[in-house]
């Protein structure tokens, strides 16, 4: 479960704050979609629930861990928080196998290689360690960014307009894919996206951040 309490955020060159006294609480297992318009504040939900910002007041707490607030902070890499990016592509010097090891420092590399061959399994595509990012599809290369996103257990995974990035004649296959995989792991997800779509047909629940105020939505 995560918890945010009247979280309000400012960038430090920003004259006012891009996210106003924001609340939401989620379930285990449960799918969130963050959608509303561009410069609304979405990113930076995230931004704020990975730790990357700090926010100005309020507090997250992740599993009755206290993430921020009341005087604590921890940093990202401590949060158990699993990260799908837009623009966090994968690094295309580096294997598949590489790729998905990257997230898992500190693990003992006979269980680092095991993690890789179970989370290949999850996203399908086992026996792929070898390959480069090139030599892969376009989807391919999405689930096994999740691949990597996931491979380190995180309680939640954010996803930030996951699916920009895909011709439309693969977003619906990638989508459900994904999807699949997200509800079968049965992982706590938040997923920003402008893609009404996407929030109807697979989120729980829906919410919209409009200048930085965020509201339920029925759907
Ligand atoms: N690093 C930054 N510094 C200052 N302002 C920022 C920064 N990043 C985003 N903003 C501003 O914060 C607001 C919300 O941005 P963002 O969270 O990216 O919105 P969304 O993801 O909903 O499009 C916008 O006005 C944007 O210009
Ligand atoms: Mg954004």
């Amino acid at each position: 479960m995560i918890r945010l309490n009247k979280i309000t955020f400012q960038y430090d060159n920003a004259s006012s704050e891009t996210l106003k006294n924001v609340t939401l609480q989620l379930k285990k297992g449960q799918v969130l979609a963050v959608v509303g318009p561009s410069g609304g504040g979405k990113s930076t939900l995230l931004r704020v629930i990975s730790g990357l910002e700090k926010p100005k007041s309020g507090d997250i707490y992740l599993d009755d861990k206290l993430l921020c607030g009341k005087g604590a902070f921890i940093p990202p890499e401590k949060r158990g928080i699993g990260m799908l990016f837009q623009d966090y592509a994968l690094f295309p010097h580096m294997t598949v196998s590489k790729n998905i090891e990257y997230g898992l420092i500190g693990v003992s590399v006979a269980n680092r290689k095991q993690r890789v061959k179970e989370v290949l399994a999850l996203v399908n595509l086992s026996g792929y360690e070898k390959r480069y990012p090139h030599e892969l599809s376009g989807g391919q290369q999405q689930r096994i960014a999740l691949a990597r996103a996931i491979a380190p257990t995180p309680n939640i995974l954010l996803l930030d307009e996951p699916f920009s990035n895909l011709d439309t004649h693969l977003l619906q296959n990638v989508r459900d894919e994904l999807f699949g995989i997200i509800r079968e792991i049965g992982i706590t997800t938040i997923m920003v996206t402008h893609n009404p779509e996407d929030a109807e047909t697979q989120a729980d629940r829906v919410v919209e951040i409009v200048d930085g105020i965020a509201s339920e939505k029925d759907i």
